[in-house]
């Protein structure tokens, strides 16, 4: 069996653990959220991935000084994600100081450019009007995510929803590295390019939507239903999200499930102790790719910086 590793290096010198707990949800249910991260760090998740517009910052924040209080975790055993939205871009460094206030917390341990965009202040639709959005300039975005390192707001910082050009971009400039590239990722979209890119650059690749986003509005159920992924899941005794999410730990990054469900919860968590085989992983790898998180609504052919969906992922979709 191999031997997966808890928890990755990441390029600024702190430790990420592999398996995250996903807040992204809608509608939100801010009670039974709370009680699902209680449930997490019962099953041993150290890993929590929130963002401004999830609006789960505070919910997350109360759970976790619960948690810290009661003596169940302590704020150095866990890692918290937070992302920068795109409407607060003029300036990270009080993006960043609003959310660890959301969070009660004194820092974060990783902060990233959550998407590619720059918006109007106060904008906070999933699919922007022409009006809303201002030109991008990633680079002052970058300089401001640098800030919040230097000034001790966050241990590392990163990128999410960025193509392997807008990395290398970024890298041409970053006096920081960023340490993760958070991406879709799943059986049906590899992300191979990307990977292999952040492989050489020594970035951490972190998969959200690692099941698909099954069951939600954005999402799809097409990897969870896949016909190859269930004849394998059967094989081994195991669930079809047990056989995705070890599928990502196998392929070496971290991978963010969302459950509010403790059944659910303790499930994703069992994939540290029994392994796929070479067999299944070539089946896996002919699996026909369709990226499911498209994001057509940031696109247009006036105010946006990407008038086509190829431009918005630099044609890595
Ligand atoms: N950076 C970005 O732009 C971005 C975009 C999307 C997501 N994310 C992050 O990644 C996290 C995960 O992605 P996601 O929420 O889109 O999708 P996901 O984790 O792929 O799927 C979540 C869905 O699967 C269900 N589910 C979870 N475990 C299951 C299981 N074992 N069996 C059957 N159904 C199961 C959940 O329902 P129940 O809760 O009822 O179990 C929920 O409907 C997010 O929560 C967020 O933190 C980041």
């Amino acid at each position: 069996m191999e031997i997966i590793e808890r928890v990755s290096q990441l390029n600024s010198g702190m430790k990420i653990p592999r398996i995250g707990f996903g807040t992204a949800a809608s509608p939100q249910n801010i009670i039974q959220m709370k009680q699902a991260v209680a449930t997490a760090l019962k099953v041993g998740y150290k890993h929590f991935d929130t963002a401004s517009i999830y609006g789960t910052e505070p919910a997350l924040g109360e759970a976790l000084s619960e948690a810290f209080r009661n003596g169940i975790a302590k704020r150095d055993d866990v890692f918290v994600t937070s992302k920068m939205y795109a409407a607060d871009h003029d300036d990270p460094v009080s993006a960043l100081k609003t959310s660890l206030k959301n969070l009660q917390l004194e820092y974060l341990d990783l902060y990233l450019i959550h998407w590619p965009i720059n918006l109007r202040k106060g904008v906070s639709h999933p699919s922007p009007k022409e009006e809303d959005f201002l030109p991008l300039d990633i680079e002052s975005i970058w300089r401001g995510m640098e800030q919040c390192v230097e000034l001790g707001l966050t241990k590392s910082i990163g990128v999410s929803n960025f193509s392997s050009k807008k990395i290398g971009d970024l890298l041409s400039y970053a006096k920081i590295s960023p340490a993760v590239s958070q991406v879709e990722m799943h059986p049906l979209w590899q992300q191979k390019k990307l990977r292999d890119y952040c492989s050489n650059a020594n970035i951490h690749v972190s998969a959200y939507s690692p099941l698909g986003a099954f069951g939600t509005y954005y999402g799809s159920n097409s990897v969870m239903e896949n016909s190859v992924l269930r004849e394998i899941a059967e094989k081994h005794g195991r669930t079809v999200a047990q056989v995705l999410l070890r599928w990502g730990l196998e392929q070496g990054v971290s991978v963010l499930p969302k459950s509010y469900n403790s059944c659910r919860i303790t499930e994703n968590y069992q994939v540290f102790e029994w392994s796929l085989t070479e067999e299944d992983h070539e089946k896996i790898s002919k699996l026909p790719q369709k990226k499911i998180v498209r994001r057509e609504g940031l696109i247009n052919s006036t105010t946006s910086p990407y008038k086509t969906i190829q431009d918005l992922w630099d044609g890595e979709i």
